[in-house]
C-alpha cells in the first residue's frame, strides 16, 4: 500500500426530501448572498427550481440566478459567472445540476477570489489557494463532482477541454435526493452510470499491488453499480436502485477508492479529447474508450486483470488470457446492455481526427510527454487505442 493522505470535508445530505437542509445548511456555512447557478432549465421543468427558490426564500437568504450551463461546461459562462459575483458580491455559489453546471460552479468559485484570467488554473499557469465556498444540489449521479476535489472546463477558443484537481474545489455540502433523478432520460441515466463505472476502474487499474482493502472497496462498488443499473433502466422512478446509483456515484469519486494506490486517468484525459471536439456526453465517450484501452494494455499486469474478471463478472477460466478477453467482453456488453455506444463511428469521430486526439492529449503532460499510470501512454499509443475503438 502506497503512502496517502485522505480528507473529504465534503458534507452529504442523503435522501428523500433532503432540500429541506437547504436553508439551513446555508447558514451553517456563513451564505448570505448566493449565486443560484444552473444548466439548460431541465430544475424548472422538474419542479426543482422552486423548491430550492422556496428554500432560500424561507431562509431569508438572498440570491442571484445565472442559468445556461451546457453540457460540457464552457469558459464564456464561467467568466460571466465571475464578473457577477464580483458586481453583486456574492457569498457563496449554489449548484443546481449534474457535473457540468457544478463544475461551472467551481471555476466560477476559484476564479472570483483570484485577480488574473481562471484559465491559468486549468492550464498549469497557477494554482487556485482560495474559492468562494460552493454547495451543490445533484440532479444526476455520474461525474462524482458533488464531492470531488476537480473541476472540468472547455475553452471556447480552440476546444480544449481541461481539467483542475485541488482540494480548495471540494465542495461545503452537497444534498443528494434520488427522487430528483426520476427525471433523467435513459441516456443520460447510462451516461452517469458508465462514467461512474469507469471513475472506479480508474483507481482500479493500478500497479500498486498489495491494497487489498481498497480493491475490495472498488469491486463491491463496481458490483453494486452493475447490479442497479439494469433496474434503474427498466424503472425510473425505482427508489431503492436510483438511491444506491446515486450513493455508488459519490462513494466512486470522493477519493476513498483512491487510497493507497495510484490512479491511471488516461481514459478520462483522452475522453476529454472527444467531448471537446463534437460534444458527446462524457460517459458515452469513455464506453467507447475503456473497453479499448483495456485491450491495449492488459498485458502491462495479466494479474490484475483476470482479478477483474473474476471477482466482478465471476468469470474463472484456467487461461489467463481468455478469462482476460471475457472480462473485457463482459463490461462492453453491461454499456451495451444499457444503450450506451461502443465505437467511434456511431458517435461521428473518423479516423482522420485520430492523430490530433493523439496529440492534444498527450500535450496534457509537457513534462513525461505521456498521460496515465497502468501503462505511460504515447500519442502513438493512444491513436492505436483509437484505432481499436473505431
Ligand atoms: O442542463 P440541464 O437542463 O440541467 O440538463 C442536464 C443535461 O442536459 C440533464 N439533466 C441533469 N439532471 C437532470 C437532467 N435532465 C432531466 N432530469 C434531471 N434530473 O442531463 C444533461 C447532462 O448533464 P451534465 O451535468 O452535463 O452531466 P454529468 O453530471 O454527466 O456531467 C458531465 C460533466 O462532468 C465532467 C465531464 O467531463 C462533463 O463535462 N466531469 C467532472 C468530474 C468532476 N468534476 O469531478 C469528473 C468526471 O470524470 C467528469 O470528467
Ligand atoms: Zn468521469
Amino acid at each position: 500500500m502506497v503512502n496517502f493522505n485522505f480528507k473529504n470535508p465534503t458534507e452529504i445530505f442523503f435522501g428523500k426530501g433532503s432540500v429541506d437542509q437547504l436553508g439551513p445548511a446555508l447558514k451553517k456555512y456563513g451564505a448570505s448572498n448566493v449565486l443560484f447557478h444552473y444548466g439548460g432549465g431541465s430544475i424548472k421543468t422538474h419542479g426543482i427550481y422552486d423548491q430550492v427558490v422556496k428554500a432560500l426564500n424561507g431562509a431569508g437568504i438572498s440570491f442571484t440566478e445565472l442559468g445556461g450551463v451546457v453540457p460540457n461546461p464552457r469558459l464564456s459562462l464561467i467568466k460571466e459567472g465571475i464578473a457577477l459575483c464580483r458586481e453583486k458580491k456574492i457569498d457563496f455559489i449554489l449548484a443546481v445540476g449534474g457535473g457540468s453546471v457544478i463544475d461551472s460552479a467551481k471555476g466560477i468559485g476559484v476564479g472570483a477570489v483570484y485577480s488574473g484570467d481562471v484559465w491559468d488554473f486549468y492550464t498549469d499557469k497557477a494554482s487556485p489557494e482560495a474559492t468562494l465556498p460552493v454547495a451543490t444540489i445533484l440532479t444526476i449521479p455520474a461525474a462524482g463532482s458533488e464531492a470531488s476535489f476537480s473541476s472540468v472546463v472547455t475553452n471556447d477558443d480552440g476546444a480544449y477541454k481541461r481539467p483542475l484537481d485541488v482540494p480548495v474545489l471540494y465542495p461545503a455540502f452537497s444534498i443528494l435526493d434520488p427522487e430528483y433523478t426520476y427525471t433523467l432520460p435513459p441516456y443520460q441515466t447510462a451516461c452517469g452510470i458508465c462514467d461512474m463505472f469507469v471513475h472506479v476502474c480508474e483507481r482500479y487499474f493500478t500497479q500498486d499491488m498489495e491494497n487489498d482493502l481498497t480493491d475490495r472497496l472498488c469491486e463491491a462498488t463496481m458490483r453494486a453499480i452493475i447490479n442497479n443499473a439494469l433496474t434503474v433502466m427498466a424503472k425510473p422512478r425505482d427508489y431503492a436502485a436510483r438511491a444506491e446509483i446515486m450513493w455508488c456515484g459519490t462513494i466512486a469519486h470522493n477519493n476513498i477508492l483512491s487510497t493507497g494506490r495510484t490512479g491511471d486517468w488516461a481514459s478520462h484525459l483522452i475522453e476529454h479529447e472527444l467531448s471537446a471536439i463534437n460534444d458527446v456526453a462524457h460517459g458515452a465517450g469513455l464506453s467507447i474508450i475503456v473497453p479499448n484501452w483495456m485491450k491495449y494494455v492488459y498485458k502491462h499486469n495479466t494479474q490484475r486483470f483476470v482479478q477483474f474478471a473474476e471477482r466482478v463478472f465471476d468469470i474463472k477460466d484456467s487461461s489467463p488470457e481468455t478469462a482476460i478477453n471475457k472480462g473485457i467482453d463482459a463490461l462492453r456488453a453491461f454499456f451495451s446492455s444499457i444503450g450506451l455506444p461502443a465505437t467511434l463511428t456511431e458517435i461521428g469521430i473518423g479516423e482522420d481526427s485520430f492523430k490530433g486526439i493523439g496529440e492534444k492529449t498527450k500535450k496534457f503532460d509537457t513534462q513525461k510527454g505521456t498521460v496515465g499510470n497502468f501503462y505511460p501512454l504515447t500519442g502513438s499509443d493512444i491513436e492505436a487505442i483509437l484505432k481499436l475503438a473505431k
